[in-house]
Parts: C-alpha cells; sequence; structure tokens
C-alpha cells in the first residue's frame, strides 16, 4: 500500500450524506440490471450464427459483422434443409440463376413456375416466420450474398453504444471515484480502460468488415468493459456500506471539522 496522501477534494462514500449514497445505490442497482439485459440481448443476437447456439464464439462475431461472404441464404437452403423439396435437377437451374446474380428477366420464366410449384405452398408469406418468397422482390432479399450487417445498421447501432455507454461508464466511473483504491494510477486505469474498450470495440466492428481476426478485438474490448463495469460496481457497493472506513480517510476526518450527515 502506497502512503500517498489524500487529495483534498477527494471523498470517501463514508464521508458523503446518505442521500448521495442512496442515489449512487440506486443508480449501480438499475445500471447492473441494464448490463445484464444487455449480454442476454447481445446473447440472443449472436450466438448460434455459427450452429451452435451454446454459447458466443469468434465465429459469430465474425459471421455477424461480415458475414459468411459466399452463398446466399436460398443457395444455402436450397443446398440443406430445402433439398428435399424439390426435384435433384431443379435445384441446379436455380443455384445458378442465383448465382448468376438473380436476374429479373429469368426469373419470369424460369424461376418463378418452379417456386410458385415447389415452394409456395409454406413461402407464400403467409406465415411470418418462414422467409416470403412470393414475387421477385421478396425472393431477392434471400438472393444477397451474406455480407453481414450492412454499413447503415453498424453506423445507427455505433451513435447508440457511443452515447449509451458513455452515459453509464461517466455515472459509474463518477460513483467509483470515491472508492479508496491504491495505488491510485490503477484506479484511474480502470476509470479509463473502458472508454478505450468503447473506442476499440465500435472502431472493430467495422474492421471486422474487412479483416475477419478484429472479431477478436470486439469479444476482448466488450469482455474488459464488462470486467470493469464489474469491478467497479462491486467495490462501490462494498465499500459504500459494508467495508470499514479506510484509516487515512478516519485520520483526515479527525484533523479537520468533517461532519457526516
Ligand atoms: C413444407 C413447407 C415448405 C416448403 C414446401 C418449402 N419450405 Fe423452405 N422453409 C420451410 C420451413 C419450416 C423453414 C424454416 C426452418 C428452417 O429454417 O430450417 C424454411 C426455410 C427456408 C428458407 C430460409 C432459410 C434461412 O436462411 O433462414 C429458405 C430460403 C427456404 N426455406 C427456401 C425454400 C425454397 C426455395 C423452397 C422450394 C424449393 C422451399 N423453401 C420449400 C418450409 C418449407
Amino acid at each position: 500500500m502506497s502512503t500517498l496522501p489524500l487529495h483534498r477534494l477527494f471523498y470517501h462514500y463514508s464521508e458523503l450524506p446518505l442521500s448521495l449514497r442512496v442515489l449512487y445505490t440506486c443508480s449501480l442497482i438499475i445500471l447492473g440490471c441494464g448490463y445484464m439485459f444487455a449480454l442476454i440481448y447481445v446473447y440472443h443476437t449472436y450466438a448460434g450464427r455459427d450452429g451452435d447456439p451454446s454459447m458466443l464464439s469468434y465465429q459469430d462475431i465474425v459471421l455477424a459483422y461480415r458475414g459468411s461472404g459466399q452463398g446466399s441464404r436460398l443457395e444455402a437452403a436450397l443446398r440443406g434443409p430445402m433439398s428435399t423439396m424439390l426435384p435433384r435437377d431443379e435445384i441446379g437451374p436455380l443455384v445458378k440463376w442465383v448465382q448468376e446474380g438473380a436476374n429479373r428477366n429469368s426469373y419470369e420464366k424460369e424461376i418463378k413456375p418452379v417456386l410458385e410449384k415447389r415452394c409456395l405452398t409454406c413461402h407464400d408469406g403467409s406465415n411470418p416466420h418462414l422467409a416470403n418468397l412470393a414475387g421477385y422482390d421478396n425472393l431477392k432479399k434471400v438472393t444477397e450474398v451474406d455480407t453481414g450487417t450492412d454499413i447503415f445498421t453498424l453506423v445507427r447501432v455505433s451513435h447508440i453504444h457511443l452515447f449509451g455507454l458513455t452515459f453509464v461508464f461517466f455515472v459509474v466511473g463518477t460513483i467509483f471515484s470515491h472508492a479508496y483504491v491504491r495505488p491510485v494510477w490503477l484506479k484511474a486505469a480502470i476509470v479509463a480502460t473502458p472508454f478505450v474498450g468503447i473506442f476499440l470495440d465500435i472502431s472493430a466492428w467495422y474492421i471486422t468488415k474487412v479483416t475477419a481476426w478484429f472479431g477478436w478485438v470486439v469479444i476482448i474490448s466488450g469482455g474488459i468493459m464488462g470486467l470493469c463495469f464489474a469491478f467497479m460496481w462491486v467495490v462501490s457497493m462494498y465499500q459504500m456500506w459494508f467495508s470499514p472506513t479506510p484509516a487515512a480517510v478516519i485520520e483526515r476526518m479527525g484533523r479537520d471539522t468533517h461532519t457526516v450527515e
């Protein structure tokens, strides 16, 4: 433990008025719930893209941001689960049409009749859980090559995260700043790290589109943010309500006439 004297403006939780500690505690509890829901959401959105829904993997992240880069949903379905819906010799022309860019002219002549006969009994749009394959425009949605989350969606989610997470870590960091943690550089680093994490995480979403291994940066920076959040949360709560007042704080309290509400 370093014996660095307390900063003049440092107030430990034990020196703060009760109302402020209650405000801090309520904020931490609700933010903690928010963080849990965010984790559940992330898990549900991404786990399972690689075919294994039991955990969130590097592959899931890469598929989400970068896409598989090959084969459309229609082609994958025709080669996989839907291959039993039509005779083998009808699969070839459909796949070829998709691979050649799924143009509208040959759709009317060659593709539409096959789909009407083989697929539309289920995929006519009446079941909201099945891909609607009725009409060229609907079909087009499943013929596009999977390139992952599109840039505009990333831009939208980026600005929400940049604003949202900054507020979250500003609040948690401000509360944590009243904790007695030595060495002080470590405390400062824990306050700063999530902000670096936000920046790396969001940049990596875009870079993963071009360079797949940046998927690791997404995972690691997300993990580090989570750890910092958990550390600040636990230390703040513990020092606010459970731990004895640090000796350095008691000593200063004795020296000046600070009163505790
Ligand atoms: C008997 C009903 C039925 C018929 C006929 C049928 N499908 Fe499907 N299709 C389903 C069901 C159910 C699913 C969803 C289950 C799944 O994803 O495995 C599905 C899923 C799909 C998907 C989406 C896969 C994804 O990426 O989510 C595509 C594309 C598809 N079918 C194409 C076709 C084509 C093309 C035909 C005709 C050759 C066809 N289906 C015929 C029932 C049918």
